[in-house]
């Protein structure tokens, strides 16, 4: 947690709207494996991390609430009685969002001021949304005393992002940014929306993420063709969720289901299958079968479920012929984002200069290193 953005969040609230505030850190996600499983029904193994979201909230005495994002210096204006989604509203509709759904759930809430900045960078994979979501429903629940439970919790955040961001997407990221535990990953269950923390050491070893810096324009529709795809085919095969499907039992019904179709389909039902794996492969302490299911999940994630892009796919490519990298694959939803490395600690240096230089003329432009500390998740914070 990066103390000094909280305090000048908290200074900037203070002289801004001279009332004193709540501050609330609420951490973004990195994914070790299960990718596209979590709508449905699978497992994934996220974490939350060090980087987040700091948001400062108060009572106001107006009319209107007003938000402020302070990383774009922007505000918004708005009237609690009155919210509708905003077209190319960006971080405003995760605001408005919350605020509403807040409200279809039953409760009343006063006017508010807030302000917020954050150091996960835009569009990383790592989920500011769901971070920037979770911080404000914790914010509200804490100022106004609202007696949600963390799950109801995320739960709104989720629906904020499907109702007014428009992305279809499942719990992990408000799960992991809500739940996350010190120095440990989440085992997610996505049906029982539980979990099973696990210390993760892997000893010599780091995870590293390289942000590609880019995010494709059809990010968001694809992302809702790919949830409508699965939820298809598994009417089609009459079960509940993909989930509920062995690898032999969906090959026997290759012959029933198109072959675009089939390709994304296997890429869930093996990836759930590659978190079961993952799990024993940590409890073993196996980091050569970790590396290789981080391979495996990219393979099927570019080919099959082609969620992947040329910097990604070329990002985890330079890898493969290092000694010092176990595994490398796309984070996140795709089209963009990190890539997030298995890596040797004596390697670190040496592959961040290599690629460097190799994506720049690649791509003409930079790619960007972060190290992530696996951190608690959201909650009351007091700047000093
Ligand atoms: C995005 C979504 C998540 C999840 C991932 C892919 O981050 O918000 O719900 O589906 O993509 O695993």
């Amino acid at each position: 947690m990066d103390n000094s953005r909280a305090i000048s969040v908290y200074q900037y609230f203070q002289q801004e709207f001279s009332t004193e505030p709540i501050v609330v850190f609420s951490p973004g996600r990195i994914n070790l494996i299960g990718e596209h499983t979590d709508y449905n029904d699978g497992f994934a193994f996220p974490a939350a991390v060090d980087k987040g979201i700091y948001m400062v909230i108060g009572r106001s005495n107006h009319t209107h609430s007003k938000a402020i994002a302070m990383d774009v210096s922007e505000d918004y204006e708005f009237f609690l009685n009155n919210i509708e989604p905003i077209q190319n509203g960006q971080w405003r509709n995760y605001i408005i969002g919350v605020v509403a759904e807040i409200q279809k759930a039953g409760l009343t809430i006063p006017n508010f001021n807030c302000a917020f900045s954050g150091d996960i960078p835009v569009g990383s994979g790592m989920s500011s949304s769901a971070a920037l979501e979770n911080s404000l429903v914790f914010a509200l629940n804490e100022l106004f005393k609202l007696g949600l439970s963390k799950n109801q919790m995320i739960y709104i955040s989720q629906k904020a992002e499907h109702n007014y961001a428009g992305v279809k997407c499942g719990i992990m990221d408000q799960y992991a940014s809500m739940f996350g535990q010190e120095n440990s990953a989440l085992l997610l269950d996505c049906r029982s929306v539980t979990s099973d923390a696990f210390e993760i050491d892997f000893k010599d070893y780091e995870l590293m993420l390289i942000n590609s810096n880019v995010k494709h324009a059809l990010t968001d529709t694809a992302y809702n063709d790919r949830r409508a795809i699965c939820e298809k085919i598994s009417d089609f095969l009459d079960v509940s969720a993909l989930r509920d499907i062995s690898i032999e039992a969906l090959e026997k019904s290759k012959k029933n289901i198109t072959s675009s179709d089939y390709q994304k389909v296997s890429y869930v039902v093996e990836e759930i299958d590659r978190v079961h794996q993952f799990k024993e492969a940590i409890a073993t302490n196996n980091l050569t079968k970790i590396g290789s299911l981080i391979y495996a999940s990219h393979e099927g994630l570019s080919d099959k479920y082609q969620v992947s892009c040329a910097e990604l796919d070329f990002l985890v490519d330079a890898t493969r012929d290092n000694q010092h990298i176990l595994g490398a694959r796309m984070m996140g939803g795709g089209f963009g984002g990190c890539t997030i490395n298995l890596i040797h600690k004596n390697g670190i240096e040496s592959f961040s200069k290599s690629i460097s230089s190799l994506y720049r003329d690649k791509f003409g432009k930079d790619c960007s290193m972060y190290h992530v500390k696996l951190s608690g998740g959201t909650r009351l914070i007091h700047p000093k």
